[in-house]
């Protein structure tokens, strides 16, 4: 491609809506525009990369098998409300009514489309296993897009779905997900990272991510500092520890007067205590539990832990979990915020930590205001209604595989592979008869990619304070040319390298705009092409040859720089296939 016939507008200046690199990257190289918030179009080159992402995906589906297929964006609202995710989803679901006053939903992801779909298909035995997927627009109303493509309000996701009659098969397909998503990330040259993963709204309770460690990451990796161990930290759990310091007591429950003490810090000062020793107590409103009969639920978790709200949505089968209201926390504890505790708490049901029923000699609220209670025993002056895992992890925790400390990081989540179970196909009432003439619901798992945060987490990872370093694979164009002038015999030996180079299978882009060469140079180096070619009157028959990233550059003789050029592109496109 010649430079003067395609639409590379780059900018000299940093964008001020953009603040991560990628974004600024891709604004600045003239990849992306901004059409509205968290809509984004892309220009020639940014979909080059896009689509080259996008094929390494699909090569990979394919290997494993799936077949590809497209589901429409738009899906009937009834499909929705089958599986109640009409209301679960909340806002982040973008419905409308076309002139029929039918309801609509720009699809967020495909688990309805697909089941309706082969619902009425797959009705025998026989049918199964399938898999298929498509690489198609979503729409998340996100409240606030940011970040240019790692989280936008319209995107392109590939998702697939498999459908199967047991467990083993429906393991064994995600397995082979779990490898391809590997080659995949391996391929784009991303170290990508598999954790542990909650399943979140879309149910189920085997999920992985796929994260590539990031300051800039919305998620949190719990990794171990000694063994493999690697999870989400939503998901994370740890070693329960006691804390030893303090040994039980035979002293009685005793109520004391502390007042003007709020705090945890405050009242551990006021007792010669630590913050270990503190029972905290959280009020929260639960909505849609299938576990409990009302609406809250007091948690328990020693003083200096932190409650992991996913994990508490997740035991108490709930779509969502928040702190109640200072209404309704008076009204459950009788008395003003800051006096909760476990100690004859009858309005509410009682789900401890596991952290709590390892304390002795404890501290918690007494129900009444400056007043609390010591000399707490769990089990022998309150007994909890449920016991179980809902702190959260944080650095320096206890693996539970290894004894290992465990660390955090910050982490992007390029994909996301989950087993559904029979959640889909019960809800729409997807059904097959097995060799026997009995009805079974089919098991199912969903895979997903972001196509747009992959492409932007590559230039997280790839870039300098010049521009973008494009991996071989995921290049708008392998090779760059940059002729001083464009004239004379600097001309005729770019159109020379040109056409061999293309003739060869090789992407060039031959900048033939009248320009300084600064400003060439720095373009090119923005945008990122692996392999730069400079040619100068002074220099012929010889070619500079430089490998961005690398600093050095060599001169080649014009009739050899074409054999070496494709072989370095050959060569690096290789380095990115899995072994
Ligand atoms: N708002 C978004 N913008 C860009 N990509 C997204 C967005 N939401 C999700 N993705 C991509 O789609 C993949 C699968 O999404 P999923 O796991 O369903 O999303 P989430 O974990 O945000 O609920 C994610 O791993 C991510 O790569
Ligand atoms: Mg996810
Ligand atoms: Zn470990």
């Amino acid at each position: 491609m010649k430079r003067s016939r395609t639409y590379i507008p780059t900018l000299r200046e940093t964008p001020s809506e953009a603040v991560i690199v990628s974004h600024q990257l891709l604004l600045r190289a003239g990849f992306i525009r901004k059409l509205g918030n968290g809509l984004f179009n892309y220009l020639p080159l940014g979909l080059r990369t896009f689509r080259k992402v996008e094929q390494i995906i699909r090569e990979e589906m394919d290997a494993t098998g799936s077949l590809e297929c497209r589901a429409g964006v738009f899906a009937p609202g009834e499909l929705w409300k089958e599986t109640n995710r009409w209301s679960i989803m909340g806002d982040g679901l973008l419905k409308m009514k076309n002139r029929l006053g039918q309801d609509l939903v720009a699809s967020p992801t495909n688990e309805e489309s697909f089941t309706a779909m082969l619902r009425n298909e797959l009705s025998s035995y026989k049918d199964y296993p399938l898999s298929v997927y498509h690489i198609n627009t979503k729409y998340r109303d996100e409240i606030r897009p940011r970040y240019g493509l790692m989280r936008t309000r319209e995107f392109t996701m590939k998702d697939a779905y498999t459908f199967h009659t047991n467990d083993e098969c429906l393991d064994k397909a995600y397995q082979g997900f779990g490898t391809a998503y590997e080659k995949v990330f391996h391929r784009c040259g991303l170290n990508a990272i598999r954790v542990k993963a909650d399943s979140g709204a879309i149910g189920g309770d085997n999920s992985e991510e796929f994260m590539v460690e990031s300051h800039i990451g919305d998620g949190t990796l719990i990794l171990c500092s000694k063994c493999d161990y690697a999870a989400n930290d939503e998901k994370a759990s740890c070693e329960v520890v006691p804390y030893t310091e303090i040994p039980e007591t035979k002293e009685k429950c005793e109520k004391l007067k502390t007042p003007d003490v709020r705090t945890i810090e405050e009242l551990a000062d006021f007792l010669h205590t630590s913050p270990k020793a503190f029972i905290k107590t959280l009020i929260y409103r639960v909505i849609d539990s299938s576990v409990l009969e009302g609406d809250f639920v007091a948690v328990c978790i020693r003083g200096d832990l932190e409650v992991n709200e996913v994990k508490l949505t997740g035991v108490l089968k709930a779509s969502e979990v928040e702190l109640a209201s200072n209404y309704d926390v008076e009204e459950i504890t009788g008395t003003v915020v800051g006096f909760a505790g476990p100690v004859g708490l009858k309005k509410a049901p009682v789900l401890v930590d596991k952290s709590v029923m390892l304390m002795h000699d404890a501290v918690t609220g007494a129900l009444e205001k400056d007043y609390h209670y010591v000399h707490v025993e769990p089990n022998r002056d309150f007994t909890p209604d449920m016991v179980y895992d809902v702190r959260l992890v944080k650095d320096g925790d206890i693996c539970t595989q290894c004894g290992g400390a465990l660390y955090s990081k910050k982490g992007i989540e390029v994909g996301h592979i989950f087993k559904l179970g029979t959640k889909y196909s019960e809800s729409m009432n997807m059904t097959y008869l097995d060799e026997n003439g009995e009805k079974h619901y089919p098991t199912m798992g969903c895979y997903g990619i972001g196509v747009d945060r992959t492409v932007a987490t590559i230039i997280e990872e790839n870039h300098d304070k010049d521009g973008i370093i494009w991996p071989m694979t995921v290049t708008p164009y392998h090779v760059g040319i940059v002729p001083l002038q464009y004239e004379g015999a600097m001309k005729e030996a770019a159109d020379k390298l040109y056409d061999e180079l293309t003739a060869r299978g090789i992407e060039v882009l031959l900048d033939d705009r009248v320009e300084r060469p600064g400003v060439k140079f720095k373009d090119m180096d923005l945008i990122g092409l692996p392999i730069r070619l400079v040619i100068s009157d002074a220099k012929l028959p010889s070619v500079e040859f430089k490998f961005r990233g690398e600093k050095d550059i060599t001169d080649m003789p014009i009739d050899t720089v074409v054999d070496h050029t494709v072989k370095r592109v050959q060569d690096e496109l290789k380095r990115y296939m899995p072994q």
